[in-house]
């Protein structure tokens, strides 16, 4: 047997289910039970009955699943995947600034730490961050965090002014608006496709902005034959398989001599790791018990709304 044939035996012997996000690696995709964006990745894991849930993605996607499903085993390929997003609003500090401002609702982006969504009143995606803020009233004090660039984003489609906490992620901050025009300029009729972490100029350009699975899912029914596809690259491997008659241009980063449209944590999540970690059943994620009973409350509140909105 070779190692993606052992690998569904032991999901079926050990009752597990992997999961992937769009940004690993395409034969990761491929492998997987489940590929999605992180709403979707959330939705399944509070529903699935496996034993084991395998997440392919970062370290805040395992832990989401294991607050979600205390019961199981949740694993996560290499456990150094973490995700700058995330990290770049450490618990400590984000709960002095909730203390420093009372009064208002903490909206968290899912990129966040088990401690951090511990302080959240609830937890949004960018698949449904716009819907769960127009569910509180239009005068809500509202604390978001901790992207600005989604914060901002959603400001300025919401007219709300919501206080943002300083933080963004590595890869979507670098694609280059200039190397965008110039690409369009190259290719007239193509779609451009931006995801919300990006900055606001990227953003102002979209003819779609949305989720990893709103992209995709716009790319599909559009008309339009070309597209530039301005989130993490991984994302075209679905793309393409989805249509192939159509091209899909991945957004170049402000410096050409790198691959900084790619998420090298995501990246991290190999086959071999994947294999190692359901053969030994770890790397294992846990969540401190009492941080999970607080952090779980904001994502069943995420997870609710959004069924409450058919999203
Ligand atoms: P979505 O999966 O919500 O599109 O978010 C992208 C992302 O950066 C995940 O880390
Ligand atoms: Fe985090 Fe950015 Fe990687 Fe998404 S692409 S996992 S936000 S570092």
């Amino acid at each position: 047997m070779d190692i993606k044939e052992e690998i569904r035996q032991m999901c079926r012997d050990k009752n597990a289910i992997i999961m992937a996000h769009y940004y690993t690696d395409g034969e990761i995709q491929n492998i997987a039970d489940f590929v999605g964006d992180s709403l979707a990745l959330a939705q399944k894991a509070a529903e699935t009955e496996a034993d084991i849930i395998v997440m392919c993605g970062v370290h805040f996607m395992g832990e989401t699943c294991k607050i979600l499903c205390p019961g199981k085993k949740v694993l996560v390929p290499d456990p150094e995947a973490t995700c700058s997003l995330a990290e770049s609003c450490p618990a400590d500090k984000f709960s002095e600034f909730v203390k420093a401002h009372p009064g208002h609702t903490v909206i968290s982006y899912v990129n966040t730490t088990a401690a951090t969504k511990a302080v959240t009143d609830v937890v949004v995606t960018s698949s449904n961050a716009r819907q769960i803020v127009e569910s509180f009233p239009h005068d809500t004090q509202i604390i978001f965090g901790p992207d600005k660039n989604l914060g901002g984003y959603i400001n300025s489609i919401t007219g709300r002014n919501m206080l943002l906490w300083d933080g963004a992620c590595h890869v979507h901050e670098r694609f280059s608006l200039e190397k965008i025009l110039q690409l369009k300029a190259q290719h007239p009729n193509a779609k451009i496709l931006v995801h919300p972490e990006c900055k606001g100029p990227v953003v102002k350009v979209a003819d779609k902005v949305g989720s990893t699975a709103a992209l995709l899912k716009f790319s599909i029914s559009d008309d339009a034959t070309e597209f530039i596809v301005a989130t993490e690259s991984g994302i075209l491997h679905e793309m393409q398989k989805s249509c192939p008659d159509k091209t899909f241009i991945p957004a170049p980063p402000d410096d050409s001599t790198c691959a900084c449209n790619e998420c090298n944590y995501m990246k991290m999540i190999t086959m071999q790791k994947l294999y190692d970690c359901l053969k030994n059943e770890s790397p294992e994620i846990n969540v401190d018990s009492e941080v999970a009973v607080k952090a779980v409350r904001p994502i069943r509140k995420m997870l609710e709304i959004s069924a409450k909105l058919g999203l």
